[in-house]
């Protein structure tokens, strides 16, 4: 028996006369994305396969077919001594393709006859990394990537904005990566840090993901999360402060100013060049954490909401999504942003925006009411999907028995790895495998088939796979921790609180509202 991650609909063994045998005579169909395939059989059997489309033996054949219905789906036949994979489109050829990868290593090079019918469940099947707490390499992305194509997933969030950190270069705004993209030191970990992504880096990527059938959705956190921007150019926030790119984690209190019009136009301007960067027709806004202090004391803030009739500040927050959602709209791009904390009310927010629902706000059924109405939304519920959390908060079992709920509205889940506390690729590969292994079986596998014992069992083989691209995963005592461990784990990460609505945003906000006063008293 195979146990292939994330587990095909339907494995038949048909046990025929002859089945494969992986060899040096063996050729393969001549498609242009098999690179990655041919080198993992180089690596792992020391057999460099041909290419042939003329073949007819010992040959592995990619075939397009109408006969498959889903785009997506593969059909992979193991007969004759050759195999057969089929797809409507080269997405799903592609995903036989990793099946077949773990199908070899496990018969040793040899398959038996056999069929398999395969199809994802969801449609949108998404991970997360976040390049703006700390900076990686193009070349540390690109292994990422493999490592996503082998789990199937089909989409790659990049978080590229931080208050820690700008990594994308905008032609415009040279300043963002000029100095946006360096911070003297981090708390806990005193090193200065930096790097950016030049337009040319992006499209390096993009292209390498979309070679891998995953689209890229590049993440400009507005309005809050910004404090690099500012850094840069003070007059997007309220009350022109001068800041540095902040040096510690945790919610900031300065974010963009939403009275102000040059602030549109930054915003407008910095979609623009993204645009043109990222060509799969969706943009992720941010909108989390943009706690209101400063919107509340601006006088810009304040008069646009006079001018706009707009009742609070979390509705200045609707109007400014709406808005740019509009310009969004505009160049063809749907827009996508978190359901942040405190959401109360949505008759401002535009409908169209999807929400990554990261399940910060699930008391005052929103959410529900939200989908009701026809908001989209896929499921990136912060337990269990946030892959930085600690192994004792989240455990493989519990990313694998998590239900996520899914309907007509709610199309896809994602898992978001945040790296306040991943200063390395080896602790993102800690924090990210197996779990991984179980996001993407929810993502991809028939519900009925799912059971956390059989992929359990399975998992000396999920290992050895992983082992084939020398991910630094989390053995299985580390991802199951006992109890004791598991609660010093969280105990741990909880040193985040101590700073995360910290001191210095008490000791900012006393400033701000000292200077404010005094403005008032003197105009
Ligand atoms: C979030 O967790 N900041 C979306
Ligand atoms: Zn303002």
């Amino acid at each position: 028996m195979f146990n292939i991650v994330p587990q095909p609909n339907e494995i038949i063994i048909t046990g025929g006369k002859r089945g494969f045998q992986l060899n040096e005579d063996t050729t393969m169909t001549k498609v242009d994305y098999i690179g990655e395939f041919r080198d993992f059989v180089k690596r792992q059997f020391d057999i460099r396969i041909h290419r042939d489309s003329e073949a007819t033996e010992n040959t592995i054949v990619l075939q397009l077919t109408d006969e498959i219905e889903d785009d997506e789906a593969y059909r992979l036949v193991s007969r004759d001594g050759c195999v057969y994979i089929y797809g409507r489109r080269e997405n799903g050829i592609f995903y036989g393709l990793q099946t077949l990868k773990q199908l070899l290593m496990q018969g040793n090079g040899e398959i038996p006859d056999m069929y398999i019918e395969d199809k994802p469940l969801y449609k949108y099947r998404g991970f997360m990394l976040d390049s703006g707490r700390y900076f990686w390499t193009v070349k540390e992305i690109k292994r990422f990537i493999d490592l996503l194509a082998l789990h199937k997933i089909n989409v790659f969030h990049w978080h590229l904005t931080e208050d820690q950190g700008w990594r994308v270069e905008i032609k415009k705004y040279p300043l963002l990566t000029e100095k946006g993209s360096r911070r003297s030191h981090t708390n806990f970990g005193l090193k200065p840090e930096s790097g950016f992504y030049t337009q040319k880096d992006i499209r390096e990527v993009v292209e390498y993901c979309h070679k891998r059938f995953i689209r890229v959705v590049p993440e400009f956190d507005i309005p809050g999360h910004t404090v690099a921007a500012i850094a840069c150019y003070p007059h997007l926030s309220c009350f022109g402060r001068h800041l540095k790119v902040a040096t510690h984690w945790g919610v900031k209190h300065d974010i963009l100013c939403a009275g102000k019009e040059e602030t549109y136009r930054f915003v407008f301007d910095v979609i623009d060049e993204l645009c043109e960067m990222f060509p799969d027709k969706l943009i992720h806004l941010g909108g989390d954490e943009a706690v209101k202090m400063r919107w509340k004391l601006c006088p810009d803030c304040q008069k646009l909401m006079q001018k706009e009739g707009l009742a609070s500040e979390e509705q200045l927050q609707h109007y400014f999504m709406s808005r740019v959602n509009q310009y969004v709209k505009q160049k063809g791009f749907t827009s996508i942003m978190w359901n942040y904390d405190g959401v109360e009310n949505t008759d401002r927010l535009d409908k169209d925006i999807i929400w990554q629902m990261c399940g910060a706000n699930r008391k005052n059924g929103i959410v529900e009411k939200e989908l009701a109405s026809g908001r989209k939304m896929y499921n990136s519920s912060a337990i269990p999907y946030y892959l930085d959390f600690p192994y004792g908060w989240t455990n493989l079992k519990k990313v694998y028995e998590f239900e996520p709920e899914m309907g007509e509205n709610m199309f896809g889940v994602e898992a978001p790895l945040w790296t306040e506390y991943v200063p390395t690729m080896k602790k993102a590969e800690y924090c990210t495998f197996p779990r991984l292994g179980a996001v993407a079986e929810i993502a991809w596998s028939a519900k009925e088939d799912r059971s956390y014992d059989r992929f359990e069992a399975g998992l000396p083989e999920y290992f050895d796979l992983l082992n084939a691209y020398h991910v630094h995963y989390a053995t299985m005592k580390q991802a199951m921790p006992s109890f004791l461990r598991g609660k010093c784990q969280a105990l741990w990460f909880d040193r985040r609180v101590l700073h995360w609505q910290g001191l210095h945003n008490l000791v900012d906000d006393a400033l701000v509202e000292a200077a404010q006063k005094k403005a008032v008293k003197q105009p």
